[in-house]
């Protein structure tokens, strides 16, 4: 099936699986992504999704997750059975937005799998930065004569070369997908556990609220085991 039908054959599903209760579950496309509880887009009713799970349409064609303290990621992917969401920086440079301080105070999100990296600005073209076997080249901090790189750090056993010509520009922790990539540029991945929809997920349920007012979810439909 193409991309589309299995959206629309999900979207149908849904709504032929939404139980005869006053719970709301309000699946929306905002480009080609399915939006769905425990998120909603803020134009639609506040029951839709779970608290702080509110994310913006931009243009009809982006979901935009706002963090409160950090400004706004474009939504690349979101793996409800995981509890994952993909984001990216709309400038294309994550790591900037990690170094500017990366704060999620107030959001129901953790980075996916941290990792402690030191960052360093280095007085030469990446050409002749030391090739240390860890050390990620941030291309889009870099310049024609100074190269940004970010070291694990706890593999800070640096070389004389290095110390001499990089200057420590700051430790942080980088979520796991952009310490995996080998120039990590664009997006980073965080996780939730509230609300746990996990199990409801994976048996294809559709997770939502257990009553009008309350924040207690449960699973409707989809098969048991
Ligand atoms: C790195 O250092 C150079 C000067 O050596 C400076 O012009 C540049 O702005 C610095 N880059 C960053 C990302 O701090
Ligand atoms: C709804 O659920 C909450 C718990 O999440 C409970 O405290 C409340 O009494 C329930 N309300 C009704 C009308 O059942």
């Amino acid at each position: 099936m193409a991309l589309t039908e299995i959206v629309f054959f999900s979207i149908f599903l849904m709504f032929t699986l939404q139980p005869s209760t006053s719970v709301e579950v309000c699946p929306v496309l905002c480009g080609t992504q399915l939006i769905r509880f425990p998120f909603r887009l803020n134009t639609q009713p506040g029951r839709c999704g779970y608290p702080r799970f509110d994310l913006s349409c931009k243009n009809e064609a982006h979901a935009i997750l706002t963090l409160p303290f950090s400004g706004g990621f474009t939504v690349v992917n979101i793996d409800y059975t995981f509890q994952n969401i993909w984001i990216e920086d709309p400038d294309s440079c994550a790591p900037r937005r990690i170094l500017q301080g990366l704060n999620l105070a107030g959001t129901p999100f953790d980075l996916l799998e941290p990792r402690s990296y030191t960052f360093f600005n280095c007085s030469s073209a990446s050409s002749t930065v030391p090739k240390l076997a860890e050390a990620k080249l941030i291309s889009c901090l870099s310049g024609k004569d100074f190269s940004v790189v970010a070291i694990p750090t706890e593999r800070l056993d640096l070389p004389a070369s290095l110390s001499t010509l990089c200057s420590e520009m700051a430790k942080v922790l980088l979520p796991l997908s952009l310490s995996d990539w080998s120039d990590p540029g664009d997006g980073f991945i965080l996780t939730w556990n509230e609300p746990d929809c996990k199990l409801c997920e994976s048996r294809a349920g559709t997770c939502m609220f257990k009553n009008d007012t309350g924040t207690d979810v449960g699973c409707s439909g989809g098969f048991n085991d």
